[in-house]
């Protein structure tokens, strides 16, 4: 391939430390924090099932591409669109792709931060005993009175800014493997301990139900749409993380299998969520669509009622705000790149602005929920307009570019190297899903909220 210029990229050690990598970025806030709440908005079954079908028919193939497009170049996503367009001999205008990916990056991180701070801040509430034997409403009490505070949540914001920044500023791959390594297995077992308590509520199948058992009439265009959102922030595509990871990793090894743990594991975390969550919902006379506080609101009452509930509230928030520190590099790695890699800036310079404009633009989130709760726009919030215009319309929209250029653009013998997946019928099954399925599934999706269909 091309070699204008020489990258100046690292590369993983191994196809694991990728794979931690990513799965660090892709479980995180989307699992246990928006999930279940936007489950709960959109009536349960019906949606998990359509975010279900997302994940594997347009997620997990998207996901493949992403990681191809980045590996191929091995730069970051916005020379990559250039240097593979060049490549392709196609349309030069590919390159706002990357463009659109860090911007996105950016917005997203800009409330991500602030949810996270949450998560922290949950860790002091849990340590100083603040769960103990409440219940339902008093449980309520702490988070309105938390959320009612600018300066608490700018407060937390910024700690968890800094924190983000400083693990940029040293490189991506350093601290991440480790992180990542003990944060997934004492994740998972602290979820199936919630789980177990949900169990011992007596709601625990009203929960499974709720989840599981789709009633399809339930489903709005725009619960659609948020599903289909959902799968791609959820697994971290359409803005180009999953590419900067992609281009970290070494030639040679299996992308889609890769791919396929990645999304699994994924899952299985969000719908554990789910599974400890709602029981909790339904036992104490909760409302599923309480909106973006769900589980700060449900959580702590299993806190504060099981043994042992002191420690697993402290580890529970802890691991949280880990899971959200490896997203949230992910989330602001792609500007970091292109800044250094193509503007000259040093590590650092590129860390702190990009660090400080995100900081800025989240103070909009922070005040949302307090002072400018009044402030809408098109009937949201600042916090609420942020997520659908992320969320619900640049990654699909971002994800479709890039089915459309891995599927279409790109020459099928570079696609089919790059890959060199086992058999000849699974990149065949793969080349479909990105040409055909995944497209028309984003334009269709799209064309019914406007309601042209
Ligand atoms: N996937 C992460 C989560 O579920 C969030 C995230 C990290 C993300 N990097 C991303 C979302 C890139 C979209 C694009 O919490």
């Amino acid at each position: 391939m091309t070699d204008k210029k020489k990258s100046v990229h690292d590369a993983w050690s191994s196809r694991f430390a990728f794979i931690l990598a990513a799965t660090g970025s892709a479980v995180g806030l989307g699992n246990i924090w928006k999930f279940p709440y936007i489950t709960g908005e959109h009536g349960g079954g019906a949606f998990v099932f359509v975010y279900l079908a997302c994940v594997l028919l347009i997620g997990i193939p998207i996901m493949i591409a992403e990681t191809m497009l980045g590996r191929r170049s091995q730069r970051n996503p916005i020379e990559t669109m250039e240097l593979l367009t060049e490549e392709a001999g196609a349309d030069k205008n590919w390159h706002y792709l990357g463009w659109m990916g860090v911007i996105a990056g950016l917005l997203i991180l800009s409330y991500y931060s602030v949810i996270a701070g949450w998560a922290s801040a949950y860790i002091v509430k849990a340590f100083t005993g603040s769960f103990f034997d409440a219940d339902a409403v008093a449980i309520k009490g702490i988070f309105t009175g938390f959320v009612g505070s600018p300066m608490q949540l700018i407060f937390w914001h910024s700690l968890f800014m800094a924190a983000t920044m400083l693990i940029v500023v040293r490189g991506v791959k350093n601290g991440l493997e480790k992180a990542v390594r003990f944060l997934m297995p004492s994740l998972f077992l602290l979820l199936l301990i919630l789980v177990g308590y949900a169990m011992t509520t007596d709601s625990y199948f009203q929960g499974l139900h709720f989840l599981f058992v789709p009633e399809f009439s339930k489903l709005t265009s725009d619960s659609v749409l948020t599903a289909m959102g959902h799968a791609f922030f959820t697994l971290s595509l359409g803005m180009g993380a999953i590419m900067v990871y992609g281009s970290y990793l070494p030639k040679g090894i299996s992308i889609a299998k890769t791919a396929f743990l990645i999304a699994g594991a994924d899952t299985v975390v969000a719908l554990l969520a789910g599974i400890a969550i709602f029981p909790i919902v339904f036992a104490n006379n909760l409302h599923p669509d309480t909106g973006p506080g769900l589980i700060f609101q449900t959580l702590p009452i299993a806190f504060g009622a099981m043994t042992g509930g002191w420690l697993m509230g402290i580890l529970f928030f802890v691991m949280l705000t880990i899971a959200a520190l490896t997203s949230s590099i992910s989330l602001i790695e792609p500007a970091v790149a292109w800044l250094v890699e193509n503007k000259g800036f040093s590590r650092e310079k590129a860390c702190v602005w990009s660090g400080l404009a995100t900081w800025l633009l989240g103070l909009g989130t922070v005040f949302s929920f307090n002072v400018w709760s009044n402030v809408k726009f098109f009937d949201r919030s600042i916090f609420q307009l942020l997520d659908y215009l992320t969320a619900n319309l640049m990654l699909p929209i971002g994800g479709f570019c890039i089915a459309v250029f891995a599927g279409w653009i790109m020459k099928r013998q570079h696609s089919e190297q790059e890959l060199n997946m086992p058999t000849a019928l699974s990149y065949q099954a793969w080349k479909i899903l990105i040409s055909y399925v995944a497209p028309l599934a984003v334009f269709f999706v799209f064309l019914h909220v406007v309601g042209v269909l």
